[in-house]
């Protein structure tokens, strides 16, 4: 190897060279998130909650119901976040080393190993990565819902227009996971390779059984993909005993990590069907200092994903916004928030044109509420929650819905949604 070649292969990354060196001399170990909450049995449910506000610092007048589509992070996430930008900026290193002291903390967080996890900026990218990373051919079909995001259906159409995979959509079912269940099932054709739901679907709150798609899905031979955009942090699941094939999720939601940070899970015994679409330092072996014939080679698990620099401090924070959903108790925080989700349906249930889309039936809906009125566009109620009463709360305009949606989630207190059912209910009732 002559100098040139040495002096190139060192710059393109620490790989090998500085593998396991802890460059910013801090512990090589994960800190656990010091989270400042009381005993939940000793203060009681209010108080408990009042607490966990009192840990994000948000605008005390605004009243955030918007989890969905961007989540806060808490103090813990945000401190650990700027430490470490700090920490590696000190040293003007890239922290990557790192990354294997905070993977195993989020991997156990969705029942995974972590060698089948890897991180991402957004759940897009991990919807992409799968989209673009199966062998797929012209005339393949894709199933997903007609509910699906941007950053879901996005990733698929992409496809249609790079290799002719074609997409068939099913209308999710309200009032029954049979329901579900029967239109997949139509529209599986021999052509059929994969299978694409949102875990929780965007528009109204949604839980698809996604364990039981799984079945479907392997029943037939066809790779599952998970959209977890809106589930991760939600409410507990494991993904090996949902069965799933890959599942993509945002740390910016329901987890509360830093803005632009993902997670993508590829299930180990298939990592090795989906081939990078970006590739470059981490891919596989560095094509320039090792002996080659020109070809890629693939790191043998998720992180192969995970191309060049990247934020340190990110995924730390990461790490640390699911130590404190563990901190609070990820049981705790999903009925919290599906009771909320309970109170303000039923407060709405009482407003005379209220209509609740989000499904009635207990095991498909959890902490997402969306409702409208024949009386009010979706801007109109969105519009005069926000300005005359700082709800925030999210539009939702797809499918000609017309509808405002409501997340709850952990920061949100029983006298926030008290006070939203009221607003909405002037609000209605003005026009
Ligand atoms: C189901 C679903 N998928 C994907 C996305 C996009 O998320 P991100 O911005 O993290 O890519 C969203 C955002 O709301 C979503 O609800």
């Amino acid at each position: 190897m002559n100098r040139k070649t040495f002096l190139r292969g060192l710059g393109l990354g620490t790989i090998g060279a500085l593998g396991g060196v802890n460059l910013h001399g801090r512990s090589a170990n994960t800190p656990a998130v010091a989270a400042a909450l009381p005993d939940y049995s000793a203060v009681g449910d209010a108080a408990y909650w009042q607490a966990v506000r009192a840990q994000y610092p948000l605008d005390p007048a605004l009243h955030y119901f918007n989890t969905g589509g961007l989540g806060p992070a808490a103090n813990p996430v945000i401190e650990t976040f700027i430490a470490e930008v700090h920490a590696h900026q000190f040293k003007s290193d890239s922290g990557h080393d790192t990354f294997h002291h905070h993977r195993p903390v989020v991997a156990g967080f969705f029942g995974a190993d972590e060698s089948e996890v890897c991180f991402t900026r957004n759940a897009t990218e991990g919807n992409s990565i799968i989209a673009g990373g199966l062998a797929l051919e012209e005339g393949d079909e894709v199933i997903f819902e007609d509910h699906a995001h941007p950053g879901g259906s996005g990733p698929w159409y992409n496809q249609r227009t790079r290799r002719g995979v074609v997409s068939r959509l099913f209308t999710p079912d309200p009032t029954s996971v049979e329901g579900n269940l029967e239109r997949i099932r139509e529209l599986i054709t021999p052509r059929t390779k994969v299978i694409q739901i949102s875990h929780v679907t965007a528009p109204t709150g949604i839980v698809l059984p996604a364990a039981e798609i799984a079945k479907l899905a392997h029943e037939h031979g066809l790779w599952f993909h998970i959209d977890g955009a809106q589930s991760a942090g939600m409410f507990p699941f494991d993904l090996r005993a949902i069965g799933c094939d890959s599942y993509a999720t945002s740390g910016h939601k329901w987890l509360g990590a830093p803005h632009e940070t993902g997670i993508l899970f590829i299930r180990k015994e298939r990592n090795a069907e989906v081939l990078p679409i970006s590739a470059g330092s981490y891919t596989g072996p560095l094509p320039e200092i090792l002996p080659g014939d020109g070809t890629m080679g693939y790191v043998d698990n998720a992180t192969r994903h995970e191309y060049a620099t990247r934020s340190a401090a990110s995924v730390a924070g990461i790490a640390a916004a699911v130590q404190f959903h563990e901190a609070v108790g990820r049981g705790r925080i999903a009925r919290h928030g599906r009771e909320l989700a309970e109170a303000l349906r039923a407060g709405l249930e009482r407003i005379p044109t209220i209509e609740v889309l989000t499904p009635a039936v207990p095991e498909l809906r959890a902490s997402m509420t969306t409702f409208r009125t024949p009386k009010l566009g979706y801007s109109e109620i969105f519009g005069r929650l926000w300005k005359d009463h700082q709800f925030r709360c999210r539009p939702v305009s797809e499918q000609g819905l017309d509808a405002v949606r409501v997340s709850t989630h952990l920061f949100n207190t029983a006298d926030e949604v008290e006070r939203l059912v009221a607003a909405v209910h002037d609000v209605v009732t003005a026009a």
